[in-house]
């Protein structure tokens, strides 16, 4: 393509609409024109910029235009492409109205993987959501608590519930906090539908544009794109064997003011990394010589294979006034059940509360009542201790395969202490994503790491979950991922497999 000349008749200083848009008419032009066919692979923005002899962040502009127009998509470290079928021209009232982050939130999507679409004829086995397995939720138990409630005074389950939370569920989330050592009183906690929505709110109350946000790199994908859709700057720090590294945390602590830290401790999504003790207590300490809050994600912390849980940091000395703490409902037990927890100094717990009502005024009643009346039971504890060893036995029979078949590849892959993620990484020079299209010929699939980066995303890296399928499902899955390794590298041209000793220990 001689871009040079299909864009000899563009005049960068005319005057009139905005340079951003007048590149956008003259791509739009071309690609609605059939000049640039579906595939066709557009400048990047320094090439572009430098041959209109133009600001990189006008081409940049123009490009986010183009993709909410679904004329072309950006991919992760591969450029930005033509879109095969262009769309006509829409001509809708929304069309231009949508946010910065309405351009983002569209080339993210075009990364995340889509698990309908696969070619392969059979079953595919997926490790690519963090969700329970279906053979692992209390069916039963929760039928018969329904009926019971159904039989019994139903009346209260139609009613709103104090935006705060159930009482009896608040009580019985309490109890089961000071379980894990974390002692809360009333007034510090709330209950979330779902901690998705914690970390809306701790956006909405905390997150103005422009402010800082820390987090660990890679991180939670819906975590960076609720920050960043609050226009929040994100800055990530990469982590070690132990958790988020300390030195850089404090270089970054040091320059200026940072709103909060981001952190999940226990089980961190997409790492499958559990910060060590002595990590918690140098990072909490950190955090309070530079008077910076923290917020702790504990998305899965009832879940660990070694001994039980490690205390979170909200329950370190010390941590009271700086930790808000969330937990959830949705890994350890069932998704769809939409609840989870927030335990913060009881101001903030006041005006996030305020921010809830402005979410989605209050939490179902009839799920608060469910999930009571099986913590009134004892039962989840009980479920606790079931899945616990479940998921313990799945996370080593993956382990076992993984190291069977990957062994002697160069492949490296970490060993989770808790949660439901194992992180892996390819040899340099291959990439999570291409080997994804392998596998989901051979049948499997999982995600790959780079969405999960704030920064420079290493495109090597993928995130298995082992808590989605039964052992017989993970030994065949791991069988076909070698498959597909193989064939990747055969593609590459790389005949025998590296004899290199397995690493555990790299991110
Ligand atoms: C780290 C982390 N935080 C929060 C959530 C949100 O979970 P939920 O809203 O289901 O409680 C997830 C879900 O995957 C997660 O991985």
């Amino acid at each position: 393509m001689n871009w040079l000349d299909l864009f000899s008749d563009f005049d960068g200083s005319a005057g009139g609409r905005p340079l951003y848009r007048r590149i956008v008419d003259h791509l739009a032009a071309l690609i609605q024109g059939g000049t640039l066919p579906g595939g066709t692979r557009l400048p990047t923005n320094r090439e572009l910029a430098a041959l209109l002899q133009l600001d990189r962040s006008t081409i940049a502009r123009a490009y986010e235009e183009l993709i909410s127009m679904g004329l072309i998509y950006s991919h992760v470290g591969r450029g930005s492409f033509v879109c095969d079928a262009p769309q006509p021209d829409r001509t809708d009232a929304w069309r231009d109205r949508y946010s910065n982050y309405g351009g983002e939130l569209k080339q993210l999507m075009e990364c995340l993987p889509d698990p309908s679409v696969s070619s392969y004829p059979g079953a595919v086995i997926s490790f690519a959501a963090g969700i329970p397995s279906a053979d692992s939720y209390p069916e039963e138990e929760f039928a018969a608590i329904i009926k019971t409630l159904a039989d019994g005074n139903a009346g209260a389950l139609f009613k709103f519930s104090p935006a705060g939370g159930e009482p009896t569920l608040r009580k019985l989330v309490l109890e089961h906090l000071a379980g894990r050592s974390l002692k809360a009183s009333d007034g510090e906690l709330m209950i979330l539908s779902g901690s998705q929505q914690g970390i809306d709110l701790m956006s909405n109350m905390f997150l103005d544009a422009g402010d800082l946000v820390v987090t660990e790199d890679p991180t939670y994908f819906w975590a960076i794109s609720n920050f960043r859709a609050h226009r929040a700057r994100i800055v990530g720090i990469p982590l070690d064997e132990e958790g988020i590294r300390l030195d850089m945390l404090q270089a970054v602590l040091q320059k200026g003011r940072v709103k909060f830290i981001y952190l999940m401790p226990s089980g961190q999504n997409p790492t499958g990394l559990t910060m060590s003790m002595e990590r918690r207590r140098a990072v909490l300490e950190l955090a309070r010589r530079y008077n910076t809050p923290i917020f702790e994600d504990d998305f899965s912390g009832d879940l660990d294979y070694e001994g039980g849980p490690l205390p979170p940091l909200r329950a370190l000395p010390g941590a009271q006034s700086l930790v808000v703490y969330q937990g959830t409902f949705s890994k350890a037990l069932a998704p769809g059940i939409r609840l989870g927890w927030l335990v913060a100094p009881a101001p903030v717990v006041e005006r996030l509360n305020f921010a809830k009502r402005g979410s989605d005024l209050s939490t179902s009643s009839l799920t608060q009542t469910l999930l009571s009346e099986f913590l009134r039971r004892g039962s989840y504890g009980r479920h606790l201790e079931r899945i616990n060893a479940l998921y313990a036995a799945r996370r080593d029979t993956m382990l076992g395969a993984l190291e069977r078949s990957f062994g002697e590849s160069g492949v490296k892959f970490l060993r989770p202490r808790g949660g439901l993620f194992l992180w892996m990484t390819l040899p340099e020079g291959m990439d999570a994503r291409t080997f994804l299209s392998f596998s989901e010929q051979e049948g499997v699939s999982f995600s790959p790491g780079d969405i999960c980066y704030v920064g420079k995303a290493d495109p090597c890296t993928l995130r298995l979950s082992f808590i989605q399928n039964d052992t017989t499902a993970i030994e065949e899955g791991v069988e076909r991922l070698f498959a597909a390794f193989r064939k990747y590298r055969r593609a590459l041209g790389v005949q025998t497999i590296d004899k290199t000793e397995p690493e555990h220990v790299l991110i």
